[in-house]
């Protein structure tokens, strides 16, 4: 599996996976880090930060919940860079509450995927569960999910599902777009 980092997302150990060569994941980058960096178990990655949850608290009062009111033309012609720099300033502005620059990473990640259309998904914690995780995470509303090809309930724009220690692979779709991530073991290194 070949691991390319968000452009975005230095920080993270690991990203969205290009699958077949083509960058598919270039918009909406779901940014995946390890539970535990430089851990050797089969932990899949995680965000450790809930980008909706927090939008919905400090950013919906002006922009609707999941964004509802920026509208069909939302981000049109804006780079990731301009993208990245409205989330930042907003949320130590407006929103009175700064996030860390990881933290920023994910957020605008979700923005991009607004911008472009498609689902995003991440995966917001992990929780060893005997010889698996139970991972919780997060989806754009309106979209269903497959993880390693079985539907997973979504509720909320939550899910939460029990998996093993191997490899995964998520898909979110919503209408006709789908964003697919992968996150291992691999990803850790030996
Ligand atoms: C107090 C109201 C308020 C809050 C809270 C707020 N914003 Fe904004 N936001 C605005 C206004 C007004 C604009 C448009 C003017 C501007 O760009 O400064 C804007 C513009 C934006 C844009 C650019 C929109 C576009 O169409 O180009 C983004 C992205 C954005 N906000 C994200 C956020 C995020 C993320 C949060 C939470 C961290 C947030 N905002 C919190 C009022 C707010």
């Amino acid at each position: 599996m070949k691991i390319t980092l968000p452009a975005l997302a230095g920080a993270l150990i690991c990203g969205a996976a290009a699958l077949g060569g083509a960058n598919v994941f270039a918009a909406p980058t779901p940014t995946l880090q390890p539970i535990a960096p430089g851990q050797k178990t089969g932990a899949p990655c995680v965000t450790k930060f809930a980008p909706l949850a927090y939008f919905n608290e400090k950013c919906a009062r002006c922009h609707g919940q999941y964004g509802s009111f920026y509208g069909d033309d939302f981000g049109k012609g804006q780079s990731d860079a301009q993208l990245h720099q409205s989330v930042d300033e907003m949320a130590s502005g407006p929103a009175q509450a700064p996030l860390s620059a990881h933290d920023v990473d994910v957020l605008t990640a979700w923005h991009r995927a607004l911008r472009d259309g498609k689902p995003f998904v991440a995966v917001v914690s992990a929780a060893p569960d005997g010889d698996g995780f139970q991972l919780q995470g997060e989806i754009s509303p309106g979209a269903t999910l497959e993880i390693n090809g079985e539907n997973i309930e979504v509720k909320d724009a939550k899910w939460t599902a029990r998996v093993g220690a191997g490899a995964l692979k998520l898909r979110a779709r919503k209408g006709e777009a789908t964003t697919e991530v992968e996150a291992s073991a691999a990803a850790f290194g030996p």
